[in-house]
């Protein structure tokens, strides 16, 4: 089985649709991102962002950081009661402590999922936003009726936006969770012995199909560019012949980017309708 991203996110795309259309005599939610580079790849990441709000009818807006403003602006967006969602774009302004400028968004509109406050809330099973990442892959899962009761999960990779807090959201699931990272021995070991792998280490084709038993379940996490083209973690081809895997491109960055969308309308709504 290929799982794929493109299909769930065509769903939930049509519910952001149909709440967005339930919500109009309330307003227009909006999302804002505060953006202290300029540089290729943070241009790319925008503007599919504002691609998104523009087809879901979110307002988008974009504000220009330099230093130690981020932490007025940040601020004042809080206070902004027409602004649902914020979104610090990596990295912040040199020498600026990322921790501090997250610790200052408003938890609720927090639409990454990203401030200790919502992470704490994860930890005891209440945030107000989860990462968008590690949603995407829980969704991903549940579409496809992957069980995880009881299931063998390793995950490599322990980043605080995809890693860590899927682990959180799999013990959730009631699976048993291994959690590996660059310094982990016996990596394969650990993977092999999985009933469900998740692959987030940024490693272009890293694992093929050597690494898996024969009934294992694949997610691919990873997006990294090689020659011009974006490949997972996984090395599809090889995997794909024997084994379930997620596909890259058309995976889990797809979910992701309608659960961020989705994020800034449940923050708009938790407003209007409080
Ligand atoms: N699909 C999406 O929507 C989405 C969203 C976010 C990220 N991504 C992609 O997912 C990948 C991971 O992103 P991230 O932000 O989590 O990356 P990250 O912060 O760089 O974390 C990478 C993790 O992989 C571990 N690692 C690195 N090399 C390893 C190795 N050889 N063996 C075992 N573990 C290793 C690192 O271990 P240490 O902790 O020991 O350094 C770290 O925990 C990237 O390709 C990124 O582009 C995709």
């Amino acid at each position: 089985m290929i799982l794929d991203g493109i299909e769930i996110a065509k769903k939930i795309g049509d519910l952001i649709e149909k709440k967005v259309a339930d919500l109009k005599n309330f307003g227009v939610p909006s999302l804002t991102c505060v953006v202290s580079s300029d540089d290729k790849s943070t241009r790319v990441y925008l503007n599919s962002i504002k691609k998104n709000c523009d087809k879901f009818g979110i307002n988008y807006a974009e504000i220009s950081v330099n230093g130690e403003n981020i932490f007025s602006e940040i601020e004042r967006l809080n206070a902004d009661r027409s602004v649902h969602g914020i979104m610090i774009m990596h990295p912040v302004p040199k020498g600026i402590d990322e921790f501090k400028v997250l610790s200052m968004i408003h938890p609720e509109k927090d639409v990454e999922g990203r401030t200790p406050e919502n992470l704490g809330m994860l930890l005891m099973g209440k945030p107000y936003f989860t990462p968008c990442t590690a949603q995407a892959v829980i969704e991903m899962l549940k579409y496809y009726e992957i069980p995880l009761f009881g299931k063998e999960v390793t995950i490599v990779g322990r980043s605080t936006t995809v890693g860590k807090p899927l682990s959180l959201l799999l013990l959730n699931e009631d699976a048993t969770v291994t959690v590996c990272h660059s310094k982990t021995r016996d990596l394969i070991d650990k993977v092999k012995h999985a009933d469900l792998t998740i692959a987030a280490v940024g490693k272009p084709k890293m694992f093929d199909a050597s690494w898996f038993k024969d009934d294992a379940i694949v997610i691919d996490v990873g997006i990294n560019v090689v020659d011009g083209k974006i490949v997972g973690d996984v090395d599809f081809d090889s995997v794909s012949k024997k084994l379930s895997v997620s596909k890259v491109p058309g995976g889990v960055g797809n979910v992701t980017s309608v659960i961020l969308m989705r994020n800034v309308v449940n923050a708009a709504e938790m407003v209007w309708k409080r």
